[in-house]
């Protein structure tokens, strides 16, 4: 199961994804977590200590790596290299894993794009391929915000997209954005999941206002969500409402994606 979590700039795709990656491995999956947006935070998110992330390196800075094992410089479009590079050795070089969470950083990769067929998305495909194996391994990617970042390649590394909204029309603009541009690369298997909740009111507005994307689950406002964020804990260990709510998406989602 591959997903991506997509969403407007702030409405709380890292604070999902991290909870989705932690109740998956706490559920025994095999996870992996990937931080797809250039200034990444999804370690802090996670709780990884401090000398975990001093060890992490970007996917962005293997491009010597990338020209040794496909044959062609990173950036190249067209020409010759190899689709299925050797990877193997990678995971343990440019990923740290916490508490059954795998997490690998992209740094600059783009892999929207246009469709690029290159040699990093040659190598990013062939590692995902590598580290998940089975069926019920999980990878869950934690997107650039809005709709720019959302090109043809993603399709080749996600099979189903969650679309974060708040509350507010705006959100669900962008939202409806995404809806548009995934069913343009083919991309169908869209929900949206309500984020910073305060009442009834808010979670049928979002439940009404646009049928067309059905809602998956819903995360209830928290103001110790932000207080995690200040003390450095992962919002799974320090608001249990939320680390619930987490579940139940990620079973939702299992539920879905397995029919
Ligand atoms: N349920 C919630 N209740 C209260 N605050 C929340 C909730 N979810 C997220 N937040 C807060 O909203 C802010 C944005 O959250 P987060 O970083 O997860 O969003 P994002 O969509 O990943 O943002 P970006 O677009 O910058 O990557 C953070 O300060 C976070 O603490
Ligand atoms: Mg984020």
């Amino acid at each position: 199961m591959k997903i991506a979590v997509t969403g407007k700039g702030g409405v709380g795709k890292t604070t999902l994804s991290a909870l989705l990656a932690q109740a998956y491995a706490d559920m025994d999956h095999q996870v992996l977590a990937v931080d797809a947006d250039p200034s990444p935070c999804l370690a802090g998110a996670l709780g990884f200590p401090e000398e975990l992330r001093a060890k992490l390196h970007p996917i962005s800075e293997m491009d010597d790596l990338i020209e040794e094992r496909t044959g062609a410089k990173p950036g190249t479009i067209g020409g010759f290299f190899t689709i299925n590079p050797r990877v193997d050795d990678i995971p343990e070089r440019f990923s740290v894993v916490h508490r059954g969470v795998r997490l690998l950083e992209m740094g600059s990769v783009d892999i929207g794009g246009s469709g690029c067929i290159c040699p990093e998305s040659a190598m990013l495909k062939t590692l995902f391929t590598h580290l998940l194996l089975r069926e019920e391994d999980v990878l869950i990617m934690d997107m650039y915000a809005g709709v720019e970042s959302l090109g043809r390649a993603t399709v080749d590394f996600v099979d189903a997209m969650l679309i974060v909204v708040e509350p507010t029309r705006r959100s669900l603009s962008t939202a409806m954005q995404i809806k548009k541009l995934a069913n343009d690369i083919g991309l169908s298997r869209l929900w949206l999941i309500g984020n910073k909740v305060r009442n009834e009111e808010e979670e049928t507005f979002l439940r009404t206002e646009t049928p067309e994307v059905p809602v998956l689950g819903i995360m209830q406002a928290n103001l110790a969500v932000q207080e995690a964020d200040r003390l450095g804990i992962a919002v799974y260990d320090h608001v249990p409402e939320l680390r619930e709510a987490g579940f139940e998406i990620a079973n939702n989602l299992s539920g879905k994606i397995t029919q």
